[in-house]
């Protein structure tokens, strides 16, 4: 029996495309499998394990029993910790009702669905972090990029958000430090974008999950500024500062009104985070803080090593990230992102992630990762140099 493929999948998915960092991590792991010495730089994730008194907090919390279902907010000593969190560090006047643990994916999602919708627009930082634009299509939303260019440090400049915005825009989402670029939005651009928000009523929607992975530059929340608070969801997670991407864990701070609608889809799609997890995300933000301190002081010597090894190489230039833990890469042959990307991995064995998945304005980058050993970053350049000059 033939089936007809096209007619089963929904109208609203055809269109939307998988994750091509995940897809990438798959291929990877194939092409190790066949015995190819692959150096991996393109996921996005620390190379470090959850810190042991993370661990313990959760091994402690499965041999009590602690396995059921939780509040699908959260327990309350995990939304405590994050509220009190919020405000000593961020700044953000808010209390343990205006937190939903979420992993950090789905809190966006949530929040995606809550705040958007058919014949609705989403303006969204282009290049930016891959999904985004699939979730804002997911919702049957209009996605509207809004260009990051190098000379403007790629942030999304007030006067490019201010250019987009037509008369359905409901959402803006914003991520600093951001994902790929590395950049750190300065204080000026924040505040010209909340203005902005307020002005048309938008809802703002700000994903801070490499906000300790600094280099230098202080990190700001929108949701600090007086009068932001109202219109905005700050998203924050677990998995780069205390590495711990499996753990899927998260969180969204906001006001009630707009709390409760993403606490509505939480409710009807995974109920809450995992129970055993929360205790261990109790133990992140509770516990001590040198793994963090030092996690950072060795991105910090892995950027420096990749930025000027990158700049040393004929034909790439490289800026140096403020935060997160990527290189943004610009190349100058004239082919498509994929394209060059696909040659690394063919010819240097080397896995980056061609900066068009980031989005139009991406196309002539690539993103590489420093979330990976020195001697892997210094291995991988030698490579890259080889097989471009
Ligand atoms: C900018 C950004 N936001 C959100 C996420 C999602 O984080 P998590 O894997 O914890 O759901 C990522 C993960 O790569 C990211 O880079």
């Amino acid at each position: 029996m033939i089936y007809l493929i096209d007619h089963m999948v929904s109208e609203r998915m055809r269109g939307v495309k998988g994750s091509p960092t995940v897809r990438l991590s798959g291929l990877v792991a194939e092409l190790r499998a066949r015995g190819e010495n692959v150096i991996s730089l393109a996921i996005g994730e620390p190379d470090f394990p959850t810190p042991a008194h993370i661990v313990e907090a959760a091994k402690k919390a499965l041999d009590e029993g602690f396995t059921r279902y939780t509040p699908s907010r959260g327990i309350g000593e995990l939304r405590e910790a994050i509220a009190e969190k919020s405000q000593q560090e961020n700044g953000i006047q808010c209390g343990p009702e205006n937190v939903m643990v979420s992993p950090t994916k789905h809190a966006l999602f949530a929040a995606t669905l809550a705040f958007s919708g058919a014949g609705e627009d989403v303006l969204l930082p282009d290049p930016g972090w891959v999904s985004y634009l699939p979730m804002v299509q997911m919702a049957n939303a209009r996605p509207v990029p809004v260009p990051c260019v190098e000379e403007d440090g790629f942030q999304m400049t007030p006067e490019a958000v201010g250019e987009r915005i037509t008369p359905k825009a409901r959402m803006i989402i914003v991520n600093t430090p951001n994902n790929p670029t590395g950049s750190v939005y300065d204080l000026e651009s924040l505040k010209g974008i909340a203005d902005l928000a307020e002005d048309h009523d938008l809802v703002i929607v700000t994903d801070e999950i490499y906000e300790r992975i600094l280099y230098g530059e202080s990190h700001h929340s929108i949701a600090s500024f007086p009068g932001a608070f109202e219109r905005t969801v700050t998203i924050n997670g677990f998995s780069k500062t205390y590495a711990m991407t499996g753990w899927r864990l998260g969180w969204a701070v906001a006001p009630g009104h707009l709390l409760d609608p993403m606490s509505t889809v939480q409710e009807h799609s995974i109920t809450c985070a995992t129970s055993f997890a929360q205790k261990g995300g109790v133990a992140a933000l509770r516990g001590p803080e040198g793994p963090v301190e030092e996690m950072v002081r060795k991105f910090a010597r892995r950027r420096e090593v990749m930025v000027k090894g990158m700049n040393e190489i004929p034909g790439l230039s490289c800026q140096e990230p403020q935060g997160a833990f990527y290189a943004w890469v610009s190349y100058e042959d004239p082919i498509k992102s994929l394209d060059f990307s696909e040659m690394l991995l063919e010819k240097a064995l080397v896995a980056v992630i061609p900066g068009g998945a980031f989005g139009d304005e991406g196309e002539g980058y690539i993103r590489l990762s420093f979330a990976t050993s020195q001697d892997n970053v210094r291995e991988a350049l030698k490579r890259i140099r080889e097989v471009l000059s």
